[in-house]
């Protein structure tokens, strides 16, 4: 083995940093525009409030603010980031709105790029990042996730609209000797053939463009959800992904200090925590001030955890994300915080 991998073998996650919009839209607030309840939403989802991006704000800022307290807390200088990976299912440009969070960072020397993968973004983005840092090519990185479902969502229909939320959040990701390794297993699953219950699609608009020629105009449909189907298979392919992972990593449920999922519902959340016998108590959950943030879920949640000291450094965390493609996938991490 060479000096390079040596020094390499892992990495850890030494920052952390997350970003809302100002806007809080309450359940009561969006029982003004469609036939629904708190009372409903609440015991439905565990979702009491959300936020939303309002005029002044965009998802390029919240993701840069993110990105910023996660490089701030890490004690980093910007311009010694190497690679800063957006996990964005709505980025303000199509071609990539993470080269914009780099310029405003002032990360001249990152490579910057989007990646998409729905709610599970996040936790894709976080294995793809420790993968250049673990071969040696790259020293640290920025990972974002981050989404703003308020632009996609039928505001008109209730079965969606009071799920989601917009936010970002980020961990700052360093390569490290082997000891202090923080990603200690992963497991990533794709299976686009049950896609359809969860889609963001492009519109079939085709248009003429001359004669005997058509173009398909850029427009994309509102979120289409068929809940109970995406119900089934969070409860179903969650705890069998987790317990996949810990098997492999030899690692009991009484062993974790907190299970993290992505927020979607709170009822999914204490169901798998409740296959584990996981308590209460370990099981972090920031649903009723969020809802669904989408990519942002899981990086938004850790940093409350951290920066209000209920995670502490050498902590074990079992993270899972979930939703749409379908996409889902666990990881086994421990925080190290700033060395
Ligand atoms: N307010 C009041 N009533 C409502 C609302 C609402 N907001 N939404 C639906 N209802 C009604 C329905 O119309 C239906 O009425 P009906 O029986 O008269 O037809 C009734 O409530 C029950 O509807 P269900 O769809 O069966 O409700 P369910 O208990 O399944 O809850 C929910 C719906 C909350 C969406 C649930 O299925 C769920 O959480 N699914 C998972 C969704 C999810 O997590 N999505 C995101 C994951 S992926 C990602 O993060 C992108």
């Amino acid at each position: 083995m060479d000096k390079t991998s040596k020094i390499f073998e892992g990495s850890a996650l030494v920052g952390s940093g997350s970003c809302l919009p100002t806007q809080s839209l309450t359940n009561e607030q969006i029982s003004h525009r469609v036939e629904t309840s708190d009372s409903w939403i609440k015991s439905r989802t565990g979702i009491g409030t959300r936020r939303v991006v309002g005029e002044n704000e965009s998802l390029t800022t919240l993701s840069s603010n993110a990105a910023k307290a996660a490089i701030e807390m890490a004690g980093w200088s910007p311009k010694t980031i190497d690679l800063i990976v957006l996990a964005t299912s709505t980025p303000d440009d199509l071609f990539g709105s993470a080269p914009q969070v780099q310029a405003q960072i002032g990360s001249k020397n990152a490579v910057a790029f989007d990646l998409t993968a729905a709610c599970s973004g996040f936790l894709f983005a976080l294995i793809t990042a420790a993968q250049f840092l673990r071969n040696g090519t790259m020293k640290r990185a920025v990972v974002i996730g981050a989404d703003q479902l308020s632009s996609w969502v039928d505001w008109d229909d209730r079965r969606t609209c009071v799920l989601f939320g917009d936010g970002a959040g980020a961990i700052a990701l360093e390569a490290t000797e082997h000891e202090k390794n923080g990603i200690l297993g992963f497991e990533l699953k794709s299976d686009g053939s049950r896609g359809e219950c969860l889609r963001l699609s492009k519109t079939k608009n085709h248009l003429t463009l001359v004669d005997g020629s058509t173009y398909q105009k850029g427009e994309f449909q509102p979120i289409a959800m068929n809940g109970q189907e995406v119900y089934k298979f969070a409860v179903r392919e969650v705890p069998a992904i987790l317990q996949k992972l810990l098997d492999k990593e030899n690692t009991s449920p009484a062993d974790l200090d907190w299970l993290l999922l992505h927020q979607a519902n709170q009822r999914i959340l204490d169901s798998v925590a409740e296959r584990f016998s996981i308590p209460h108590s370990k099981v972090l959950s920031n649903l009723k001030n969020y809802g669904n943030t989408s990519a942002a879920t899981i990086p938004v949640m850790l940093d409350e955890a951290i920066r209000d000291s209920r995670i502490k450094p050498g902590n074990l965390i079992a993270t899972s994300g979930f939703g749409a493609g379908l996409s889902w996938g666990a990881a086994l991490i421990k925080w190290q915080g700033p060395t």
